[in-house]
């Protein structure tokens, strides 16, 4: 097992990449009582590994990640007579985690609580950086805060019962880490494909350790999410844009989005053609689209809603080299122009296996 230690705000959490789901009761605090919230799926997988705890079950899918199910959670609270010394436990992916998270810092003015995230997504993503938020009329998470787990259980045994499209979306964000950040980390993306898409424990558990030190590195050096921050926006703009209008998921959009970034940095001269085949040769191997057909009409202005966007230009994350990332001002136009040339683009194939 191997510890990454995050300093939040309030207090320093740390994250136990590759221990053991029947060990997370050693880091439960010894007074007080736990309370775990979780899924039906993760409990019909999982359930019988669970620390002898209550339980809270919640809805599946982002239309339960709302203030209403926030609201259950706290009735059962009361009804299991929680108390400012009660523990909150989130196992689950990375719906569980946000509304844990949110459950536990409001209920009584917040209470301590942990993760054990059961998603490649929420094991990379989700579950570090302190960011906890619910949805509201449809607007993803518009209502948050920012507190750290006291812990994160990462147990690379658990993704094994996933379907593979959630193990893609995982791997979308473990390449736009390697790509903005740690060129070793792509190398090793790239020589261990195989290992990779069978979730080899070992190669797992260095994607999921790399990742969340990078993460937490960007967000360390930036909690406001003003500057450096935004290079984690990496394929996400597009990305976004996609995801809404087609109906992708996220992973699948932000994989498209991060070809258009890598097409567009060798367009405006920043990274060499090498470089950015490789980009789209990986993401291709992992099964995610590099291609798409799609309606420009409607993307287009998609993308020019995006809050980012300022006049005719929009803010977008570029690519130096694979490991150097750079946020820079790109015109409508230009992106257009990357678009349209990347979503005919017949030179990478798909890995249809995945
Ligand atoms: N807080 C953040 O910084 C942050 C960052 C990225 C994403 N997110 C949020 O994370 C959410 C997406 O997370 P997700 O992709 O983990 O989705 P999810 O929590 O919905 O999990 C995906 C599906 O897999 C099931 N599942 C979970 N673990 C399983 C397991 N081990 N075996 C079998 N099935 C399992 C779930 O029941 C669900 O149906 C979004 O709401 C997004 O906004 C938050
Ligand atoms: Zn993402």
């Amino acid at each position: 097992m191997k510890t990454v230690t995050i300093q939040g705000r309030n207090n320093i959490s740390r994250l136990l990449v590759g221990e053991k789901l029947e060990k997370l009761a050693h880091h439960l605090p010894k007074t007080g009582k736990c309370i775990i919230i979780t899924d039906g799926n993760v409990l019909r997988h999982h359930g019988e590994r669970f620390p002898k705890a209550d339980l809270i079950t919640i809805g599946l899918g982002e239309g339960s990640k709302t203030l209403e199910t926030v609201r259950g959670i706290y009735e059962n609270l009361i009804r299991l007579n929680a108390d400012r010394s009660t523990f909150l436990l989130g196992i689950g992916g990375g719906i569980v985690c946000d509304i844990t998270g949110f459950a536990a810092s409001t209920f009584m003015r917040g209470l301590s609580f942990g993760f054990a995230a059961t998603t490649l997504l929420a094991q990379v993503d989700a579950s570090v950086g302190g960011k906890n938020g619910v949805n509201l009329y449809g607007y993803k998470n518009m209502i948050g805060v920012f507190n750290q787990p006291d812990f994160v259980i990462c147990d690379p045994d658990l993704l094994h019962t996933l379907p593979q499209s959630e193990i893609r979306g995982g791997l979308a964000e473990i390449i736009k880490h390697a790509v903005i950040a740690d060129p070793d980390l792509f190398d090793f993306l790239e020589a261990r494909r195989e290992q990779v898409l069978n979730l080899e424990r070992e190669t797992i558990m260095r994607l999921v350790h790399d990742s969340v030190i990078i993460k937490s590195q960007v967000v360390n050096q930036d909690e406001t999410e003003k500057g450096r921050r935004r290079i984690l926006n990496f394929g996400h703009t597009l990305g976004h844009a996609v995801e809404k209008t087609m109906g992708l998921s996220h992973g699948e959009a932000v994989a498209f989005g991060m070809t258009v970034a890598a097409t567009l940095s060798v367009q405006k001269g920043l990274l060499s053609q090498a470089a950015c085949d490789r980009i789209i040769n990986l993401i291709a191997a992992c099964g995610l689209p590099v291609r798409l057909t799609m309606d420009l009409d409607q993307v287009l202005p998609a993308l020019q809603k995006d809050k980012k966007r300022s006049g005719e230009s929009i803010h977008f994350v570029l690519l130096e080299d694979i490991g150097r990332a750079v946020v820079l001002e790109v015109g409508m136009t230009e992106l257009e122009t990357a678009i349209k040339l990347e979503y005919r683009n017949p030179k990478f194939e798909t890995n249809s296996k995945c």
